[in-house]
């Protein structure tokens, strides 16, 4: 019902319009071509607001907000990934590069509104512009923090930002790590400073660098100088490029009211890697938040340390689900280890959603294959995995009241 009167609102405006309406999804080329301008300014109103609010407070489970980033081709692999991750509690922010084509996005835009499920909770995005992103470079970290204002824009009210790549894939269900997070502080942040020591090894991090894809239209490689400099008024830290950062956090990377991050993301844009470094020194140089990290990022993770990174296989498959990780990556498209994660650890079925507490569907219209009424979206129902990260982060956070700041954590000098 609900979706016929998301349909009927935009009734009145051009017929392209309707096909993306339960989406919401913003194309730049083709308000281009009805604007005649170059570049029309986002309104938030374009993007869509989630239909139904979950219930949040005290021993309700948090909300996530996560964003899917990729660049040409990735399309299928993020639904996927989306799939996997899926749940109407959550918040949805899809994005691709200009690597991809506008047939590419529109197309991206299309899969998300053929799933009724994703229309019926309202909670997926998908950002039709593109622009060029390099991932050594500062444009990737210019991305994150727009990804992060754009979900803070669309609706506030979530308590974890979770970027992940189009190679990433889940290794627990979200009714799991919904519960596993539902006990934490919900101003903690996963920066990992020890699982990645390459940062400091590669010895660029004083070196100055150009990311081109700053200005230029499509995705090109960064430019180092032979010029390095070294900061005295702040020290830098660093460590694994993947994080998990809270709401109070975010809003204070993205508002600016202390000068520190404004200052910081104009030094690390010249940077190589600052996704290894940014959010890491920023915690660590603020009074207020230095005491709200803990070292680890949660992911399976081989860290990049050739141009071509290593790619996970089921070669790895025992090591990968053993652990404690909630996601890995990076693993290509169709990997059969990706199917071997479905059936064992997730129970999702090609193609369909994971199921979890919210998904038992009461279907009151028998014969039409819609379902108008959802089981409850504000309970979890956790199995052994996310029992047992539940318990694995109590510990960890018990242990953190000894070592409130966890910045030092480093190796190396
Ligand atoms: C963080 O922890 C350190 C060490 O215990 C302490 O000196 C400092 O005051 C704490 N900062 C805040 C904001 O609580
Ligand atoms: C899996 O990856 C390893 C390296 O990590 C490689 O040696 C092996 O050949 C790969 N196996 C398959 C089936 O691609």
């Amino acid at each position: 019902m609900r979706i016929s009167k998301v349909y009927s609102w935009f009734y009145g405006y051009y017929p392209w319009m309707v096909v993306f309406a339960t989406t919401l999804v913003l194309f730049g080329s083709l308000s281009k071509s009805n604007n005649n301008q170059d570049e029309v300014p986002l309104k938030a109103s374009k993007f869509q607001k989630p239909l139904r609010l979950p219930n949040k407070g005290y021993g309700y489970p948090p909300v996530l907000a996560y964003w899917i980033s990729g660049s040409k081709g990735d399309s299928n692999k993020m639904v996927r990934l989306l799939k996997a991750i899926y749940h109407p509690r959550n918040q949805y922010l899809l994005q691709l590069d200009s690597g991809s084509s506008d047939y590419e996005r529109e197309n991206l835009g299309l899969l998300i509104e053929s799933e009724t499920v994703l229309q019926t909770f309202g909670n997926v995005n998908v950002e039709g512009r593109s622009y060029a992103v390099n991932k050594m470079g500062s444009s990737a970290l210019a991305a994150t923090l727009h990804a992060a204002a754009l979900l803070l824009k669309i609706n506030s009210d979530w308590d974890w930002f979770i970027p992940l790549s189009a190679s990433s894939y889940p290794l627990m269900n979200q009714d799991d790590l919904l519960h596993a997070f539902t006990f934490l502080p919900r101003d903690l942040n996963f920066i990992d400073y020890t699982s990645n020591p390459g940062w400091k090894q590669r010895g660029e991090i004083n070196r100055i660098v150009v990311d081109p894809n700053l200005y230029y239209k499509s995705n090109t490689p960064i430019n180092y100088d032979v010029e390095t400099r070294k900061p005295d008024a702040f020290e830098i830290f660093g460590g694994s490029p993947w994080v998990i950062l809270s709401r109070p956090f975010m809003e204070f990377c993205i508002y600016g009211w202390d000068n520190i991050p404004r200052k910081l993301l104009m030094y690390f844009t010249n940077v190589a890697y600052p996704l290894e470094t940014y959010f890491h020194t920023v915690i660590c140089n603020s009074f207020e938040f230095q005491n709200t990290t803990l070292s680890n990022d949660l992911r399976y993770d081989i860290i990049p340390k050739s141009p071509k990174p290593k790619i996970l296989n089921t070669s790895k498959y025992g090591e990968i689900v053993a652990g404690e990780s909630v996601f890995a990556q990076p693993i290509q498209e169709d990997d059969p280890l990706l199917n071997m994660i479905d059936e064992d650890v997730l129970h999702r079925m090609p193609d369909n959603f994971v199921p979890g507490s919210w998904s038992s569907c009461q279907v009151i219209n028998q014969g039409e294959d819609l379902c108008y009424r959802w089981a409850d979206i504000d309970t979890v129902k956790p199995g052994s995995k996310g029992i047992k990260l539940a318990s694995l982060l109590t510990k960890l956070v018990e242990e953190r009241r000894h070592n409130p700041s966890q910045c030092h954590q480093q190796h190396g000098p």
